[in-house]
């Protein structure tokens, strides 16, 4: 099999390049080790910046987000029985839109089987090669069958344990990680969202999050101990803890129900230098994983992925600048989303290690915050998201 952009992972990233590379006419075929159920069977966060509804649209996959999604103006941060609101648009005119990123996946499967574009599934055995020469190629068992697939370039869009990153030589790479001491636990559940808007609050027992996939579907968080179990949290249990780090009147209001996703998922920081080897070039979290507070991971993989787009398809009409500079373009992209999620996810959690002393320091921050229309401009523009370098 030969084609011009071998895609590895047919998650929100290689979906994504996937429908950009078909607009522009590149033929490209997306490997992916999982079946389309496990892929969809995947929750996680459900915030999207305007620059992703806009390459959703570009993408030609935005109608259903544009119909069903929730836009928001704003959310509220709690703390020491206070509350403030962050009014996005007043500060930035910018808003985002609350969509799942399950929803966004199916969208971009629908739309990819629509089109007749090739997603090989199931896939065993993926390895890829090649890719310091001028015939990179991605290799893998199909039924049984071995299978060797060529192409000009590959995009490793595999996630985090993918096989892209672990294939480029120790010596051609730099990482940067920071694992936090603690975890999220999450409830997903068909119960009426407790506030029309997101709550995010720092209590004393801990972080919470309250929010939501639509107008009857809640997604609520609270940070947990990184030892814990999942099964050893009732619903009961998730929802008293919850109530306890709400504020008082919202605590009340709150509606429960059985649980339909209950899972606990660590907190890591995490950055791949450079992203770009040979004819190899690395999207999404096979590059970097931000702690979920601010919900920029879907968001810098499209980002990453609207700047490979670019750089493929300038490459295809003659210059190379893009791909050339897809790396430093990406990067620069990604440490700001990086800092600002490291930042407040310090601003929100307990930290066991840090003592009064830290908690100190996170209160007087928050009020200066709620003080300060400068200190909530530099919160409310990273939360919009920052535009696309290039
Ligand atoms: N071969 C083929 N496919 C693979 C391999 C492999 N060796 N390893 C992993 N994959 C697949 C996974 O099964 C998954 O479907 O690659 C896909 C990667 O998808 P994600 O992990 O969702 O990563 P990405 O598409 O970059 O999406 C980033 O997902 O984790 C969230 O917060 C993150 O929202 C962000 C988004
Ligand atoms: C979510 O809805 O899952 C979510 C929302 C906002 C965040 C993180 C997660 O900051």
């Amino acid at each position: 099999m030969r084609t011009q952009v071998a895609i590895v992972g047919a998650g929100p990233s290689g979906l994504l390049l996937g429908a950009l590379l078909h607009k522009a006419g590149i033929d490209h075929v997306i490997v992916e080790q999982r079946s389309p159920d496990y892929v969809l069977g995947r929750i996680r966060a459900g915030v999207l910046e305007q620059v992703a509804v806009d390459l959703l649209d570009e993408a030609g996959v935005g109608a259903r987000l544009h119909a069903e999604g929730l836009p928001h103006d704003g959310f509220d941060l709690c703390f020491a029985g206070r509350r403030h609101r962050i009014d996005l648009h007043a500060l930035t005119g910018r808003r985002v839109v609350v969509y799942g990123q399950t929803e966004v996946t199916r969208d971009l499967m629908d739309h990819r089987a629509a089109v007749g574009r090739t997603t090989v599934y199931d896939a065993d055995n993926v390895a890829v090669g090649g890719f310091d020469t001028a015939r990179p190629f991605v290799t893998f068992r199909q039924n049984g069958v071995e299978q060797r697939l060529e192409a000009d370039f590959i995009a490793g869009c595999d996630g985090f344990h993918g096989v892209c990153r672990a294939s480029v030589p120790g010596s051609a790479i730099q990482t940067f990680e920071k694992v936090y001491p603690f975890g999220w636990l999450g409830v997903l559940a068909d119960v009426p969202p407790v506030s029309h808007e997101l709550i995010y609050g720092n209590s004393d027992r801990g972080f919470m999050l309250a929010s939501m996939r639509s107008k009857t579907r809640s997604r609520y968080y609270v940070q947990c101990r990184l030892d814990e179990q999942v099964e050893a949290w009732s619903d009961d249990a998730f929802w008293d803890e919850l109530k306890r780090r709400l504020p008082a009147a919202d605590a009340e209001r709150l509606v429960t129900g059985p649980s339909i996703e209950k899972s606990i998922a660590p907190l890591r920081s995490f950055v791949t230098e450079p992203m770009r080897f040979g004819r190899l070039f690395l999207a999404g979290d096979a590059a970097h994983i931000v702690p979920p507070t601010g919900a920029k991971g879907l968001n810098l993989a499209a980002s990453d992925v609207a700047l490979l787009a670019r750089g493929l398809i300038q490459h295809y009409g003659g210059s190379d600048e893009g791909i050339d500079r897809y790396s430093e373009r990406a990067l620069s992209r990604v440490w700001k989303a990086e800092r600002f999620s490291w930042w407040f996810t310090s601003l929100m959690h307990q930290f066991p290690e840090t003592g009064g002393f830290g908690a100190k320091m996170q209160l007087a921050e928050l009020d200066y915050l709620c003080g300060s229309v400068a200190a909530q401009t530099v919160m409310a523009e990273n939360y919009v998201g920052l535009p696309i370098p290039g």
